[in-house]
């Protein structure tokens, strides 16, 4: 059975763009892998925060993963941190990554290119662990020997420096590494948000997966459109109403929509009554089962320690054949 590996960050309350980008397509994927999913809580030291709120964090992450389907008796869910091989892995890694390649790494160039033009230094604010992001990264699909690799478009730079990296330690050190593939859901490119720009934390436009039918409501009722009326034809390509339906309703209902808009005679207001009603159905179950889990600290500590014993199991072998490989003891 092939093996796929995702890692996400505990940043924050997830959301709708997270739940269809990336929880959704990675979940499909246990279906025919083993899957490994783990808590990027190295990752997210790159970012200061509080020791509590990173754990809690941490946690919420877990709780989420449960809540939307993983089921820990098949896929492996794990803390990132409770597999001390990634970081021994990413520093052997380190040592025959080109830094030009880094350098070109889109996070690290959007900080030093934002310096430059405000006139500063261009490392100001910039810490190594940041810069070393994407190697910690390889680290953690490489430890496993993974095959896929889900992620959303805006880790497809990530993927392919990985895949340098991997391929630069397999040519000094003989073929080691299993080279990854990214799997990248064409069809979920960008959910749109409130305003219609990507939904993204930073734009606060986001709709929480697990909002109460209230707060969803009133959030669908905030999604911006425009002025046509009820009875004018109207583009589902360019409409958020419209685009979030689309990942959430059946085939059928969305076809039936979409040839409504196009025709006209539905009102913006009844396809946010719509949209509202498939939010519903995709995540009523999931909000239930999140209020069950997120405040059962013992049971996700359990699940966490077992999925990190078995995560290091497999990333013991490689670690040993790399140390070998490269003359450490
Ligand atoms: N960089 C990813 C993100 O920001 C998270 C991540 C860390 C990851 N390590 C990974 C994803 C390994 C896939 C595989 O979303």
């Amino acid at each position: 059975m092939k093996t796929a590996v995702t890692g996400i960050k505990p940043t924050g309350i997830p959301h709708l763009g997270n739940y269809l980008g990336m929880y959704r397509p990675a979940l499909e994927l246990a279906h025919h892998h083993l899957a490994f999913y783990f808590i990027a809580d190295y990752h997210a030291l790159t970012v200061d925060a509080p020791p509590e709120v990173r754990r809690e964090l941490s946690r919420q992450v877990a709780a989420t993963s449960l809540a939307l389907g993983v089921d820990p008796t098949r896929a492996v869910m794990y803390r990132q941190s409770d597999l001390p091989e990634v970081c021994e892995l990413a520093w052997i890694l380190a040592c025959v990554t080109p830094k030009g390649l880094l350098n070109r790494a889109h996070a690290y160039k959007a900080a030093r290119d934002a310096n430059l033009a405000s006139g500063h230094d261009a490392d100001l604010g910039v810490n190594v662990g940041l810069f070393n992001y994407p190697v910690l990264m390889a680290a953690d699909v490489l430890i496993l020997r993974a095959n896929s690799v889900p992620v959303g478009h805006d880790q497809q730079q990530h993927l392919e420096i990985l895949r340098d990296v991997a391929a630069a330690f397999n040519r000094r050190y003989g073929r080691l590494l299993t080279l990854p593939q990214a799997v990248i859901d064409a069809r979920v490119a960008t959910i749109p948000g409130l305003d219609g720009r990507k939904m993204s934390k930073s734009y606060g436009n986001v709709i929480p997966i697990f909002a109460d039918p209230a707060e969803l409501r009133r959030l669908v009722m905030r999604i911006r459109t425009d002025s046509r009326t009820p009875a004018e034809p109207k583009n589902p390509d360019t409409d958020p109403v419209f685009s979030l339906y689309r990942h959430l309703a059946d085939a059928d209902a969305v076809a039936g929509l979409h040839g409504r808009y196009r025709a006209g005679g539905v009102g913006y207001a009844e396809a946010k009554e719509l949209l509202i009603e498939a939010l519903e159905v995709a995540l009523s179950e999931p909000r239930r089962r999140y209020g069950e889990v997120r405040r059962d600290h013992a049971l996700l500590e359990a699940i966490l320690t077992d999925g990190a014993a078995r995560a290091r199991e497999r990333a013991a072998p490689l670690l040993g054949a790399v140390r070998h490989a490269v003359g450490l003891p």
